[in-house]
């Protein structure tokens, strides 16, 4: 084959992947009980990825998402257009940063909310950074954090992440009470359960590590009489292989 004829190819595969795997075409929105617990990842890849993970920066800010995340979140930023971004679980505030950057690329005019009930360990350059509304408070106390009366001024499409791993279910039952509506994305973090089984080899007995490993399955039952409301999103979720990210199952959109 001449060169030419390989890029013909090429393109020609290109267009049948995406013809095929066209989220038009495809089974994309399913219940959560259509849904496995597992992942295509494997422990030993895991292993591989997630080595040198705190060496990952986003314009020199430590961003703590996986590589498939910081490939799938941009592509559904660009889809949803959110005009609001809330973040649960700052950190360094890279990700938030990230996410504003995100904005300004696709040219959303969209604001991002991020929390920590630590706003210390913001990065000077994200904690400069005046396109983001850092927020620092106690997400088992989300009411008061993010109160109805600031959430009811916000505009929709909204994303929201919880990525705090605190009360998880106390927040996703906020929200859906609070401002979540139709075509509104709400993501759970770290569901992967290969997430706690990495770090639990490093940080033994970690309440944290613990909540992780149950975030899931507490979806499970939060979501048993709003499996219709909730749709997990498979485009995002298994774009490199069944649930190939930290997350499993808990991209959800409302519908
Ligand atoms: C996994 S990190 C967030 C990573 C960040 N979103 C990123 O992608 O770079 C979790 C964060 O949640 C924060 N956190 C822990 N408990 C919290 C709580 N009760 N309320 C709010 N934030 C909390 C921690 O301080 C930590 O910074």
């Amino acid at each position: 084959m001449s060169d030419l004829e390989n890029l013909l190819d090429y393109r020609i595969a290109v267009d049948k992947t995406q013809e095929q795997y066209s989220p038009a075409n495809n089974q994309r929105f399913v219940k959560i009980s259509e849904r496995e617990d597992r992942s295509d990842l494997t422990m030993s890849l895991c292993k591989i990825f997630w080595e040198k993970t705190f060496l990952q920066t986003w314009n020199d800010v430590f961003i703590d998402k996986g590589f498939f995340e910081l490939s799938l979140f941009p592509m559904l930023v660009k889809e949803l257009q959110p005009q609001t971004i809330i973040e649960l679980g700052a950190l360094n505030g890279g990700s938030a940063v990230w996410f504003a950057d995100l904005l300004e690329i696709f040219k959303i005019k969209g604001s991002v909310y991020s929390v920590d009930v630590d706003l210390s360990l913001l990065d000077d350059k994200a904690k400069a950074d005046s396109r983001i509304h850092w927020i620092e408070g106690d997400c088992h106390q989300i009411s008061q954090v993010l109160p109805p009366d600031l959430l009811k001024t916000l505009p929709h499409p909204w994303l929201v992440l919880e990525d705090c791993h605190v009360n998880t279910i106390g927040i996703c039952e906020y929200f859906h009470n609070n401002g979540l509506q139709s075509g509104d994305y709400l993501i759970v973090e770290d569901t992967n359960k290969l997430v706690p089984q990495y770090w639990g080899a490093r940080w033994k007995d970690s309440p944290e590590l613990d909540r992780i490993e149950r975030k899931i399955d507490d979806l499970r039952e939060w979501l048993k009489d709003r499996e219709d409301e909730y749709l997990v999103d498979t485009h995002y979720l298994d774009m490199y292989g069944y649930n190939v990210s930290k997350n499993w199952n808990s991209v959800f959109k409302r519908v």
